[in-house]
């Protein structure tokens, strides 16, 4: 089984490098932050508090999600909504909750196993959810960089407002005690500041033809 694992913050280019990476490769692609995401569509819909760790839990456990070219949560189609400012304040908490993560982590693994592998993106793939990953990347780039590619995908919010909250994600996500934003210690570091998408994509090709 052959995994490519794909970290880093809000903006630093992981969800557009991780799709391309997957095509030239053949491999089936998995965003994780989605996941984390639908979790917290969830909660919101049945007026769980993202905050009352119990019952968000059950709900991370009972939820039928499904990741693909949509987003499919409990039969409804969120892709739009888990986008939206409400699910994006809301997430943080949902991502800090140790069993949903317990949770999640196993049904990362599980696609893994169904699809022989794939280019997995999210915080904590190359630390935690796939310690042996074939190769694991970790994406940065500079924090006005990622303010503005964000800024331009959600185009009813201005960038003061993205930037901040990209910085309060990032805190949460960096400072929390369960699987918190880190660089694994054998990943390559590519900062994308200024760099084309393609010009990652070449790179990280490269590495794995002498990994
Ligand atoms: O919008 P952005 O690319 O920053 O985030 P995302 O990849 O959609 O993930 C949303 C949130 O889920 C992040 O802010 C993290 O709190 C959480 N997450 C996580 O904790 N672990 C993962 N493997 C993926 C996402």
């Amino acid at each position: 089984m052959r995994v490519i694992a794909i970290d880093g913050p809000a903006g630093s280019g992981k969800s557009t490098v991780a799709r391309a990476v997957a095509s030239r490769l053949g491999l089936d692609y998995l965003d994780t932050g989605a996941m984390y995401r639908a979790v917290a569509f969830a909660a919101l819909r049945v007026g769980v508090d993202p905050d009352d760790a119990e019952r968000v839990a059950r709900v991370a456990r009972e939820v039928a999600i499904e990741v693909g070219e949509a987003v499919v949560v409990d039969g409804v189609d969120a892709t739009i909504e888990i986008r939206g400012p409400e699910v994006t304040r809301a997430v943080s908490a949902v991502a800090a909750n140790p069993d949903v993560r317990k949770e999640l982590v196993q049904r990362q693994r599980e696609w893994a196993e169904r699809h022989a592998g794939g280019v997995i993106e999210g915080r904590d793939i190359g630390t935690v959810v796939f310690p042996d990953a074939h190769l694991k990347v970790f994406l940065t780039a500079n924090d006005e960089e990622r303010a503005r590619r964000r800024a331009k995908e959600v185009s009813d919010l201005a960038y003061d407002q993205v930037a901040a909250d990209i910085a309060r994600r990032d805190h949460v996500d960096s400072t929390r005690a369960a699987s918190p934003l880190a660089v694994a210690q054998d990943s390559v570091v590519i900062d994308t500041t200024g760099r084309s998408v393609d010009e990652i994509v070449d790179d990280i090709l490269s590495r794995l033809g002498a990994a």
